[in-house]
């Protein structure tokens, strides 16, 4: 078998020019932009790359950003100050704070201040709470990503059994309570799956991940996931991004295991795009929130 390959990049830019519609509507009927702060503290190169392309990105959608780029030596009291002049500023939607942080940053006390309505990763507890029950206000961006392409692709997840390799509360975890609710972004079909989480305390992995319909991966360890890990005609969703001396690879060993998949993701060009599509899909929804009370 040679799997089927979905498009992340192409699938990113058909959501992005769904977001620019409603922000073209939503600019009409406001008469203000939509807008999305994003703060960087220091100089990662890896962090001003991403910054980079999301503001790029809420460029061409019609979305206003502005990227706060703060020295290293930033104090936490000084970025709560900042992020609380963010929090009471009414032309400012959403907020982003590019993680990781510094470590001299307490990155929790950092990422708690920042007002729920406003808190487009998704990350406060009052919004990953929110997803936990089920009546999400945003959902957090990379596994909002991945539940897209698998609805998308016409790939249903209901009553199938969905393996997540990795536990991280940026992808891992809320992977696991999305594909456990009752709906998903689209719809029954993309939720009601039967899931199982590993992690790096999991005796035989390969057992666990060999059961999966649908094997969902982000362990952050390069080509980890191999073909004899994966039951023939599996999906495969790789969710890794590792930097190797010349090129960037997933956590899913490509060349084996688009043999026995059925379909898988590449790396680059699959999950990532989404996330940032999902960013913008979560400043506009925030927009609209804040401008319809
Ligand atoms: N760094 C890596 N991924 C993310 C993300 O999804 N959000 C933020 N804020 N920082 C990140």
């Amino acid at each position: 078998m040679t799997a089927q390959i979905l498009d992340g990049k192409g699938l990113a830019n058909t959501i992005r020019q769904e977001i620019a519609v409603r922000a073209t509507a939503f600019r009409e009927r406001y008469s203000k932009s939509p807008k999305l702060v994003a703060v960087l503290v220091g100089d990662d190169p890896a962090s001003q790359v991403y910054i980079r392309n999301k503001e790029i990105a809420c460029q061409k959608a019609g979305i206003s950003s502005e990227v706060l780029k703060l020295s290293a030596a930033t104090t936490t009291q000084e970025l709560l100050g900042i992020l609380d002049r963010l929090n009471a500023d009414p032309s400012v939607h959403g907020i982003l704070v590019q993680l990781p942080l510094p470590d001299h940053l307490e990155t929790r006390s950092v990422l708690d201040r920042i007002l729920p309505a406003k808190d487009v990763d998704a990350f406060s507890p009052e919004n990953v709470g929110l997803m936990s029950q089920g009546r999400p206000r945003f959902l957090p961006c990379t596994p909002h990503g991945v539940m897209q392409l698998l609805d998308r692709s016409g790939i249903s997840i209901r009553g199938k059994e969905v393996v997540v390799v990795g536990r991280s509360d940026i992808v891992g975890k809320p992977l696991v309570s999305m594909c456990l609710q009752k709906s998903g972004p689209g719809g029954p079909s993309n939720a009601n799956a039967t899931v199982t989480c590993c992690h790096s305390q999991t005796p035989n992995l390969e057992e666990i991940t060999r059961r999966a319909d649908v094997l969902l991966v982000a362990i952050g360890k390069p080509n980890w996931i191999t073909a004899q890990m994966v039951k023939p005609g599996a999906v495969v969703v790789d969710i890794g991004i590792n930097r190797l001396e010349d090129r960037l690879v997933g956590d899913v060993d490509f060349e084996s295991v688009c043999k026995v998949a059925s379909a898988i993701t590449p790396v680059p060009g699959g999950v990532g795009p989404l996330t940032i599509a999902m960013l913008l899909d979560n400043t506009l929804r925030a927009a609209e929130q804040q401008s319809e009370r």
